[in-house]
């Protein structure tokens, strides 16, 4: 954490990188207007996230782009998923990040709030240690930032994916079906746990907790067998079988140690060992039903989660960080995450949550009570 104790006022950058989440642009907005309320800031957006700042393409945020905007889903600042130090430039992969600073300097400003997940995190403290202000607000619909309790995006997509498995249970009773719904989250089930709990599923599954098919098949026929004829299962897409976990946890111990060649060597089998034990969720109903005999359906509910307006709760988050940022920015805090924690709002370190992952404990609460209604985890 940088704390300067001069006061200067000036020009805020803002950006919003990785993928696009419900309350981008009510944090945007709750950013814009307390900076333009202290009468002494301007806000400049760059647009499509590191690659826009880096080829200085921005738009002034005066009141009349932050008007109408609450409501929006998506980001109308636009987005990618480039990183400074990692930019495709023709068919290359380019160190950019000289360039992003020297543009920062360039726009005279005097902070840059970088609105994105736990990439974005990555990339914005680089910058902050390259001597950038930097800010950053949690943004993502899979909630696996550590050190706020709560990302804004979530509350958003978790209503999507309950009001889908709300949905598949009138089909999957009538047509006596199992229906598998596979939710976004990255490698963490935060969204999959959660939807599965508030729609009732009957089987979830998540990264943190790997199964094995013939355990969730023996969950699936038992319901059969008490005569409830069909079944949800909801899927996070980085669900994993506990073999393809075993595997995983093997290279990543490895990885700890492991340093240049040997380290690139085990990044690629990790990757290669993630697309083949994760995500299956094709092959998963076709086990499933070979050892079953059930009928079985496939939704996977992908982009749809992320997009649309966002959720009154999500816009409460955002605006309530986005202006929070304002203040710190007023208060020479920079190198710092607003996070949420419990009822307050509070400055926490980049280099205390970059790089780590937020994921769902196996004893966490919400995982005792579905286990307590009933509810597999296939383990
Ligand atoms: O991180 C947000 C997220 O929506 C994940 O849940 C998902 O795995 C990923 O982004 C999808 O990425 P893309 O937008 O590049 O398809």
């Amino acid at each position: 954490m940088i704390m300067n104790t001069s006061k200067s006022t000036g020009h805020i950058g803002i950006l919003t990188s990785g993928g696009d989440t419900p309350g981008l642009n009510a944090a945007i907005r709750g950013l814009g207007k307390a900076a333009s309320n202290t009468g002494t800031m301007q806000v400049i957006g760059f647009n499509d996230g590191f690659r826009g700042m880096m080829e200085n393409r921005s738009v002034r945020l005066d009141n009349g782009k932050l008007s109408g905007i609450l409501t929006l889903g998506g980001t109308i600042l636009g987005t990618s998923r480039d990183k400074p130090h990692k930019m495709p430039m023709g068919g290359k992969i380019v160190d950019m990040t000289d360039v992003i600073v020297e543009n920062y300097y360039k726009n005279h400003l005097d902070a840059l709030v970088c609105l994105g997940g736990g990439g974005t995190l990555k990339n914005a403290y680089r910058l902050s240690k390259k001597g950038l202000n930097v800010i950053t607000l949690p943004k993502t619909i899979d909630n696996d930032i550590v050190g706020t309790d709560m990302t804004f995006g979530f509350d958003t997509a978790l209503g999507i994916a309950v009001e889908a498995i709300d949905r598949l249970h009138s089909t999957a009773s009538s047509h006596h079906r199992i229906i598998f719904v596979e939710i976004m989250g990255h490698k963490v089930g935060w969204l999959a746990l959660g939807a599965g709990i508030a729609g009732g599923a009957d089987a979830i599954l998540i990264p943190e907790i790997p199964y094995t098919i013939d355990k969730l098949a023996e969950s699936i026929l038992e319901r059969a067998n008490r005569g409830k004829r069909f079944s949800i299962v909801a899927v996070a897409e980085g669900a994993i079988t506990q073999r393809g976990a075993k595997l995983i946890d093997a290279v990543e111990k490895k990885l700890d140690k492991a340093e240049g060649e040997e380290r690139k060597k085990l990044k690629m089998e990790l990757k290669e060992l993630d697309s083949k034990y994760r995500g299956s969720t094709m092959q998963m109903i076709q086990d499933l039903h070979k050892i079953t005999g059930l009928e079985t359906r496939l939704t996977i509910l992908g982009h749809l989660q992320r997009g649309g307006t966002p959720s009154a709760a999500d816009r409460l988050l955002a605006t309530r960080l986005g202006t929070k940022a304002v203040e710190y920015i007023e208060r020479q805090q920079f190198g710092v995450m607003v996070a949420l924690k419990g009822t307050e709002t509070e400055a926490v370190p980049l280099e205390d949550v970059a790089g780590k992952i937020n994921y769902v404990p196996k004893d966490h609460p919400l995982v005792i009570s579905a286990r307590n209604v009933g509810t597999s985890f296939g383990d």
